[in-house]
């Protein structure tokens, strides 16, 4: 193994070299983007035309996008990094599934030259282990044609199938030793307080849940200390988790699948967290073609999904990735959870705002979407609705029944307008 351990070893300088024009780049995800490789490119960047970097949540420095000669963004996913630059009109957005990315590669759809990302160093065996993101690399490691990674050995070492992987698939190496990137707790006021009120009361002993990233599943998480046997089966698992299962509301013992184990794709959190994952057999991090596909999720009851969202029409059409023509997020795996969430037997698809935006000005329940705006979560998929003013169940209901509920969970300030609405749609008073 040493031999072909040194064989590969080379310095981050020399990696980026392995970079040609006309490439495309796909980067680890999320806490395992390759960031030191990165920076060398863009350190660099004279020596590069047109290199595509393929990336879905990207956390590091965006600096890449100051140079449109030389690189070609292609967000599968948006994050802030690429906001700041959208009006310039340097991003480039391809809207897909999360689920369907190692499919995408495999099938070549989105076929790639690199794979670069960060992993923890092979141990004495010679296997490196993805870490945190096993969601599309294990797919990305099979299929590209060359495989760089930054060896880190602050990355934790997760549980898994395929998540070792020995250092004859990978092409070449770097070694770095660096703090993991890390999302510190978002800020929970009183509105996110009674929305995670709300929404632990649709949250039965036993539930498995997949919770999404912000400030309400966060908030959820307070509520729920007092609940028995409760599982995970998530895209992303964060921090919020770690004292659910210390205080013991966590165990996993009512789940159909992987009884006893938190299942998720990816981990995103602090320091904490990487440390509670660390050589962890009850974490297991899974490809996301299988943690995201709506039949694996639906094999748990009462499989609970938790998601935010932007705006939502009197129809129960939901956009979360998107403010009219301006794309901001992606679906990342929203729908993939909606849809195995109603597929599972007691499930519930929960999709969760505060009833308004920029300090109460705009309704966030409208009677029309924004113009320009793209559904996220079809009508077809809906179920739940919550704001801090209640939950509006829209399985199973009529177009005037949806138009209702969705009303009287609307800010007070904006009712008066939906009302209007509601009369002139259904030729009625509400
Ligand atoms: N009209 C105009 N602006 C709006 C708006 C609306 N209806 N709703 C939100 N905004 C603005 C907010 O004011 C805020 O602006 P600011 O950044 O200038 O303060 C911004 O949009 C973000 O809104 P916020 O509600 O704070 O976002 P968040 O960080 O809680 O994220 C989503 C919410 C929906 C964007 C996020 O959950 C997401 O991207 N979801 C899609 C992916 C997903 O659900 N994946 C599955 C789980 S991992």
């Amino acid at each position: 193994m040493k031999e072909n351990y040194n064989e590969k070893l080379i310095t981050a300088e020399i990696a980026a070299t392995k970079i040609k024009s006309g490439d495309r780049v796909l980067l680890g995800h999320a806490v395992a983007e390759p960031s030191a490789l990165i920076n060398e490119i863009v350190d660099k960047h004279d020596n590069y035309k047109n290199v595509e970097l393929v990336h879905l949540v990207y956390l590091g420095n965006s600096d890449y996008l100051k140079y449109p000669e030389s690189f070609i963004d292609n967000s599968l996913f948006m994050g802030a990094g690429q906001r700041k630059y959208y009006a310039d009109g340097v991003v480039n957005f391809t809207p897909c599934f999360f689920n369907e990315v190692p499919k995408m590669l495999d099938e070549e759809y989105l076929p790639v030259d690199v794979f670069a990302f960060q992993c923890a160093p092979p141990d004495e065996n010679g296997y490196i282990n993805v870490g945190v993101s096993a969601d599309y690399g294990l797919a990305a490691i099979k299929k590209a044609k060359m495989v760089i990674a930054e060896l880190n050995p602050q990355m934790p070492r997760t549980a898994g199938d395929g998540n070792s992987i020995h250092v004859s698939e990978i092409d070449y190496m770097f070694e770095v030793d660096r703090p993991l990137f890390e999302i510190g707790e978002t800020k929970i006021g009183d509105i996110e307080r009674q929305i995670g009120a709300h929404i632990a009361k649709l949250i039965p002993d036993g539930a498995t849940l997949q919770l999404g990233i912000g400030s309400i599943p966060d908030a959820i998480l307070e509520f729920l200390k007092d609940k028995k046997d409760l599982g995970i089966h998530t895209e992303m698992l964060s921090d919020g988790i770690v004292d659910l299962v210390r205080s013991g509301a966590i165990t996993g013992n009512a789940k159909n699948t992987h009884k006893g184990k938190i299942v998720t794709t990816f981990i995103m959190g602090t320091k904490k967290l990487y440390d509670f994952c660390n050589n962890n057999p009850d974490v297991e991090v899974y490809g996301v073609d299988y943690t995201n596909n709506p039949y694996v999720i639906a094999q748990n009851d009462n499989m609970i999904s938790v998601n935010a969202c932007i705006q939502v029409d009197l129809m129960g059409q939901v956009i979360a990735d998107n403010i009219g023509l301006k794309q901001f997020s992606g679906v990342g795996g929203q729908v993939d959870f909606v849809r195995g969430a109603n597929m599972s037997k007691g499930g519930k698809a929960i999709i969760a705002m505060a009833s308004t935006a920029a300090r109460g000005t705009i309704s966030k329940i409208v009677p029309f979407l924004d113009h320009g705006g793209a559904v996220t979560t079809s009508r077809f998929d809906v179920s739940y609705i919550v704001t801090e003013y209640g939950v509006a169940e829209l399985r199973g209901k009529t177009l005037k029944q949806r138009a209702r509920a969705l009303i009287n969970i609307a800010h007070p300030d904006f009712r008066e307008e939906l009302e209007k609405e509601f009369e002139v749609r259904f030729k009625e008073k509400l």
